[in-house]
């Protein structure tokens, strides 16, 4: 069988390839930059590198929000063809921290008190009325470079400004008070959370990513935390995911990220996500293929067997 990795050509990526090829007859490394999607009456194609994709059975597709569009259009033209872990969906959701929010609303999961303004006059309406400190972030974004906190009104409003300059839209979200400026990855493989760990901002910051300075620690996910991040996965529509809890007595969701980093988890966990993610896909795929030839097998009796009682009628 063979399985294409599209992706930016990070090191979890690379590692998963390596690790999926344990399992796949043939794993190819596709960089995400190298697509481009045409669409005319007569039907759409996916190009790479100028050139028809080669036949695939699993595509496995990472890479970050600035791709969205382009990740929601091929998983679009594959997804029923062939096993692919993200529906078309979840790339426009899962990118958007709002739009994820609402979705996880509506399927009753817990999330942070979350507004959205469309315009500057009712955002400040908002900040009138909530309690400080407050969260205002960024609707896309990694890393925790959209995320800023605001302590009292006066500085929320210098961020409305910025937001406003660069013609950014409004979320604002109250500020959750947890451990030790905390927060919980789950990494989410099916309906079951396959590891977790802990990871604490650095002293003097809120956001606990890694990129932002945060450390991480070991850590056993609670039974409470599990079950959100698995039903978060599936509210979303992704077999695959890291899902963001905030560390704290009642449970809610950060955000859920389509490409966690994967290349490092063995460092504070002791499972081996790489082997446990390859072998899913490779399981799925299999089942995935399964369900297509049996899909076939029916629709061809059914022609043969409507056929014959044709005939029958005729004699
Ligand atoms: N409402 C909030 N209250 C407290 N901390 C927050 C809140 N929102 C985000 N954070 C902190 O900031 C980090 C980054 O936020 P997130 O929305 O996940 O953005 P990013 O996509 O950049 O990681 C979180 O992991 C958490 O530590
Ligand atoms: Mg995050």
């Amino acid at each position: 069988m063979k399985l294409g990795i599209i992706s930016l050509g990070g090191k979890s990526s690379q590692m998963l390839g390596d690790a999926c090829r344990n399992f796949f007859d043939e794993v190819d490394d596709l960089d995400l930059r190298n697509f481009h999607t045409s669409l005319n009456n007569g039907g759409s194609s996916i190009l790479y590198k100028g050139e028809e994709l080669d036949d695939y059975d699993c595509l496995m597709l990472r890479g970050s929000f600035r791709y969205a569009l382009l990740q929601r259009s091929i998983a679009r033209a594959y997804y029923d063809k062939l096993y692919m872990p993200i529906n078309p969906e979840a790339f426009t959701l899962a990118h958007d921290k709002f739009l994820t929010l609402v979705e996880l609303q509506k399927h009753g999961l817990a999330i942070p008190k979350t507004h959205y303004a469309a315009t500057k006059d009712l955002a400040m309406y908002i900040l009138n009325s909530v309690h400080y400190p407050i969260i205002m972030k960024l609707q896309e974004g990694t890393h925790g470079k959209g995320v800023m906190i605001a302590e009292s009104k006066e500085s929320a409003r210098t961020i409305l400004d910025l937001l406003d300059n660069f013609g950014k839209a409004y979320i604002i979200q109250e500020f959750v008070q947890t451990d030790r400026m905390s927060d919980i990855r789950l990494i989410v493989v099916g309906r079951k959370v396959i590891a977790a760990y802990k990871r604490i901002a650095e002293a003097g910051d809120i956001r606990s990513n890694v990129h932002a300075g945060g450390t991480r620690e070991k850590y056993e996910p609670n039974k409470n935390e599990k079950k959100l991040a698995i039903r978060a996965a599936k509210a979303i529509g992704i077999d695959i995911c890291g899902v963001d809890v905030f560390d704290s007595d009642e449970p809610s969701i950060i955000e859920i990220n389509l490409s966690p980093a994967l290349h490092s988890i063995h460092e504070v966990s002791n499972k081996n996500t790489l082997n446990d993610i390859a072998q899913y896909l490779f399981l799925q795929t299999i089942k995935f293929k399964k369900k297509k030839e049996e899909k076939i097998i029916k629709k061809i009796e059914r022609r043969a067997n409507k056929k014959l009682m044709e005939e029958e009628k005729l004699t």
